[in-house]
């Protein structure tokens, strides 16, 4: 049994392949977290709840546990999950035990109730097991079962605790716009380190993921890693605290600045979902783990048409920019279709009055210049070239110059008396209204209805200022935070359902809207707008410590032409695009990545859904000196074929290129080894020694890179 009672205690025991997770009542009805860590042989072997005293007139028996759901409220003072405030003022909870259900099958899955008696205030606390990939999924729902309404002032998805201890590591995702995703790391000490985003949108500044390895550190490949990531695309935040008696609690969920949510009685609030996991197999394994889970239970089922891999694909903005119509985009198509790509994608410029970024944005039909017998006749030239076709949307936001907004200034988010900041020269609708919401789901619905649309861009290029709702029911202002993100998903959710045949690629001007939650609902993200190739590199390995590569679109644009293989091998480490103007490129260019395109529809199953291996990392880790490569791996899931990415980043002096170890491969098993340069004759090795001894990459030169492929063969 995945999950279990021990005895008739009212502890919990959560079990996945290789981990256990341990929560349990106390005397005072208390429920506290006990442990979280590898799977033990013995039921005695995990902790039980205690109530000890510590010697200080500041502490109390309370604050020195790891409460599982901390509400805000007696004396304890680390981060809350839950803060209220309730009709009669009264601002703190008393949350004690109250139920739980239990229920197995494929996701087995423990509901815990707590409840504050005195107000009327049930929450479920909902544990969802994902036991092949050691990973669970929490969160929380809160029922105001009272007869008086109240305001959640914060309200969190899970707090994740560690062995009480010192000497903890966080290793998080930051950077910025056409920097996403950069690898950091930092030693923990006392005090509280927040991840967060206030920007309405999850952010290109820092991602919803996290990871923490012990003092005795973890590598690529070894070591105690726990990890965790929001599924959630608005405000976020995760904050990590190290308490002066050596508790380490990791909390998060929607961010509480500036936000709360009225609760009449009979609703109930659902958080997002927190998704956790542990492993003692290193960074690498933390990611193969979040990758397999994403791959099998969070990205949507089916792409499109029904296929699995993603599409080859042409996007139009790195090419002709906001320049689209039938005549600049014709050739273009003839050349993308000669290639091997399979999908057009019509970027930014379509509709309206959109000559650049000062106007159109909100009216969402064909530019009548532009397009003056609208989207079909493209639509056919590309579909006669063999295509599917594509477009771009940026459905939450409008140009003050456009239709929409002279029709509608109350549709965006303003405080009436405050001047409205624009960004990228627009201004955010406020889906918060339904009104709204049930514009922009129409528009987009009947785009799809009229026209025969495979996938679909969805961008976001500004984040949220004056949040206000001027016309908000009462109290319910500061729940625009939460509301707009619900509404996109709805608007999503209602899409897919209606037009089950179109994909979906989340982008908000580059990384800034990547996270479980939009992967529920979309079927790639873009990274990053940074399309140089070496940059690339950095995007990508921080992007694979949380996501998996399928999801992740990559483009060889025009930036990469003085190293047209390094860029191809770049973006074939995920899910391959082309934006360029292929008017300009050579006979040798265009020959070139013809080449590459087979090649990556030959290996993309490898990629896409295979097990990623992150052998060197670009930021030198494992490099010698004088010599700065990266390398990765993908291995498919029945070990038979695998391919590896080399990209040398410099090289001085002559140094000698480091032998690569290969990973993921049956030691027993002999493999074919091709492609380690362009000369290379095939070698035949066992896998064992392809990860004992490895490969000397065939590398010579700067941006010199290699696709090399192994397969398992007979002899
Ligand atoms: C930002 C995106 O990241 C780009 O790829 C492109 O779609 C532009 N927006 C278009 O405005």
């Amino acid at each position: 049994m995945a999950i279990r009672r021990l005895g008739d205690e009212n502890t919990w025991v959560l079990e996945t392949e290789l981990t256990a997770y341990v929560l349990g009542v106390d005397k005072q009805g208390g429920l506290q977290h006990l442990y979280w860590g590898d799977r033990l042989p013995l039921d005695r072997d995990y902790p039980r709840p205690t109530l000890a005293l510590f010697d200080s007139p500041f502490e109390s028996p309370r604050s020195i546990v790891y409460e599982e759901y901390p509400a805000w409220g007696g004396i304890k003072f680390t981060e809350p999950c839950l803060k209220v405030c309730h009709a009669d003022g009264v601002r703190t909870s008393a949350l004690v035990y109250d139920f739980s259900e239990m229920s197995e099958g494929a996701i087995p899955e423990l509901v815990i109730g707590l409840k504050d008696s005195q107000y009327g205030l049930v929450i479920r606390l909902h544990y969802k097991l994902y036991e092949e990939f050691d990973i669970i999924e929490r969160y929380a729902e809160v029922a105001n079962d009272g007869a008086r309404a109240v305001i959640i002032e914060q309200i969190l998805s899970a707090a994740w605790a560690f062995p009480k201890g010192t000497g903890y590591r966080l290793t998080y995702l930051a950077g910025r716009w056409g920097a996403e995703t950069q690898v950091r790391r930092l030693s923990l000490e006392q005090g509280k380190f927040v991840l967060e985003s206030r920007r309405g949108l999850t952010s290109p500044q820092v991602n919803p993921w996290f990871a923490i390895d012990g003092r005795e550190r973890a590598t690529e490949e070894t070591g105690r890693v726990w990890y965790g990531a929001l599924s959630w695309s608005g405000s976020w935040k995760i904050v990590v605290e190290q308490t002066s008696l050596g508790q380490l609690i990791v909390s998060g969920g929607i961010n509480d600045f500036d936000f709360t949510w009225l609760l009449e009685p009979g609703e109930v609030f659902k958080t997002p979902v927190f998704v956790g996991g542990y492993t003692t197999g290193g960074f690498g394994a933390a990611s193969r783990n979040m990758h397999g889970y994403q791959l099998k239970h969070v990205l949507p089922k089916a792409q499109g048409d029904g296929s699995r891999l993603r599409k080859v694909l042409f996007n139009s903005w790195e090419a002709v920019g906001f320049n689209v119509s039938t005549d600049s985009l014709a050739t273009l198509a003839e050349k993308a279709a000669s290639l091997g790509v399979e999908l057009f994608v019509v970027d930014d410029g379509w509709f309206g009055s959109r000559n650049d970024d000062t106007a159109g944005l909100g009216d969402w039909r064909p530019s009548p210049r532009k397009f003056p017998n609208g989207l079909k006749p493209l639509i056919e030239r590309v579909r006669d070239l063999g295509m599917e076709f594509g477009i771009w949307v940026e459905p939450e936001m409008v140009n003050p110059d456009s239709d929409l907004y002279r029709g509608h200034p109350d549709w965006v988010y303003n405080f009436p008396t405050m001047p409205r900041s624009q960004g990228r020269n627009q201004l955010v609708l406020n889906l918060s209204r339904n009104d709204v919401k049930e514009y922009i789901f129409h528009c987009l619905d009947r785009l799809l209805s009229d026209n025969d649309i495979a996938f679909v861009k969805w961008d976001a290029n500004r984040h949220f200022s004056e949040p206000g709702w001027p016309e908000s029911p009462e109290g319910r202002e500061r729940e625009v935070w939460v509301r707009h993100v619900l509404a996109v998903y709805d608007i999503l959710d209602r899409l897919r359902q209606a037009h089950p045949q179109v994909a979906f690629e989340s982008c908000s001007g580059g990384g800034g809207r990547v996270d479980l939650g939009i992967l529920r609902r979309t079927d790639q993200v873009w990274p990053s707008d940074n399309t140089d190739p070496l940059d690339r590199l950095w995007i990508h390995e921080g992007f694979s410590y949380a996501y998996c590569p399928k999801v992740m679109s990559a483009w060889v644009t025009d930036s990469s032409r003085d190293c047209l293989a390094f860029g191809f091998h770049s973006a074939m480490a995920g899910s391959l695009g082309i934006s360029a103007n292929l008017n300009q490129w050579s006979p040798e260019e265009l020959e070139l990545a013809r080449q590459k395109i087979a090649e990556y529809k030959e290996i993309r199953h490898i990629v896409q859904e295979g097990r990623l291996y992150r052998l060197t990392s670009p930021s030198g880790t494992g490099s010698n000196a004088g010599v700065s490569l990266s390398a990765v791996q993908y291995v498919s899931p029945d070990q038979d074929e695998s391919v590896l990415f080399v990209f040398l980043l410099s090289r001085q002096f002559r140094t000698p290129i480091p032998r690569t170890m290969l990973r993921g491969l049956r030691p027993d098993c002999v493999y074919e080894v091709t492609g380690n340069g362009p000369h290379a004759e095939p070698v035949r090795l066992s896998g064992k020694a392809l990860s004992s001894l490895g490969i000397e990459p065939a590398l010579s030169a700067s941006r010199d890179s290699l696709l090399v492929r192994i397969r398992r063969t007979d002899r």
